[in-house]
């Protein structure tokens, strides 16, 4: 099977700092680094380490030739990134040393993918393979309803949390990612908990609480996290997302494809960066266990 990622490309642009800045506060930085990053690339990355085959829609600007090379050398099929007269979106990411990190993102680019990119290549798809979106581009919605008519499985995440976003597709999803804060953003806007959504599958990470998942009509499961110490917990969410639908496309049951990704992000917040640094499925079985 095969997973259609629409999905962002920045280049990250990486801040060790001290504390995370306050208003009006100029801060010196203690380390610099720059990577590959966005929601959606660190997803394919995840994805493709996790050994399915990815394929990226997605879009980069004149200066962005790099991103998609790397996203290519990583494993990544790079045939539906589409070359356009915006900027690459780019991330100002601050880490500070508990590992905990502010992130401005400038879309650029990724806001500039139109429905007819999105319908040439979910047009090479095929009923069983997955769909999976987040909210740093344009076009969920269309991509998320063209690819269930397909009998693509459809799989969200909403980060970052965009109110309107959700609404158009979640009438469309298989599946729901969402972190503790997303999904109460989201109970706040439907006034309903996140077990009544019109989703048969919602999982909810919490960070260093594990995650849970909600399947409809079963109890609650719940999955506690390993025990790391976090150095920087940038992308790991879209770690666990990428490895999550690789785990299922790879016909893993749902507990077994949480289990890899909840390793899979454990180690990647033990690692400073976003796409460049995610684990591949060798590192994640001789990981050892604190
Ligand atoms: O989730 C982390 C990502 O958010 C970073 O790679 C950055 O580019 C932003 O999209
Ligand atoms: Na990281």
């Amino acid at each position: 099977m095969a997973i259609y990622n629409l999905g962002s490309i920045n280049a990250d642009n990486v801040y060790r700092v001290p504390h995370l800045v306050g208003p009006g506060e100029t801060l010196a930085a203690t380390g610099f680094s720059q990577g590959l990053g966005g929601k959606g690339a660190n997803m394919s990355v995840a994805a493709a380490r996790a050994a399915a085959r990815v394929f990226h829609i997605g879009a980069v600007g004149p200066d962005g030739a790099w991103a998609s090379e790397r996203l290519l050398e990583y494993g990544v099929d790079t045939r539906h990134i589409a070359r356009v007269d915006e900027p690459t979106g780019h991330a100002n990411i601050c880490v500070d040393e508990a590992g905990e990190n502010d992130i401005v993102v400038f879309a650029g680019a990724n806001r500039a993918i139109t429905d007819a990119m999105i319908g040439a290549a979910l047009a090479e798809a095929s009923p069983g393979d997955s769909f999976v979106t987040q909210n740093e581009t344009s076009g969920q919605a269309y991509g998320a309803e063209t690819a269930r008519k397909l009998g693509v499985r459809v799989i969200y995440a909403a980060a970052p949390f965009d109110a309107a976003a959700v609404n158009t597709v979640m009438e469309h999803l298989d599946l729901l990612v969402l972190n503790a804060v997303e999904a109460a953003q989201l109970s706040a806007q439907t006034g309903s908990d996140i077990g009544d959504l019109p989703v048969s599958d919602v999982i909810v990470t919490m960070g260093s609480r594990g995650c849970k998942w909600l399947s409809r009509g079963a109890e609650p499961c719940l999955f506690p996290a390993l025990d790391v110490t976090a150095v920087d917990t940038t992308g790991a969410g879209d770690t666990f997302t990428g490895y999550l639908i690789a785990g299922l496309d790879r016909g893993m049951p749902m507990a077994q494809a949480i289990d890899l990704a909840t390793r899979a992000a454990a180690l990647m917040v033990t690692r400073v960066g976003t796409a460049d640094v995610i684990p591949d499925l060798k590192e994640i079985q001789d990981m050892r266990l604190g």
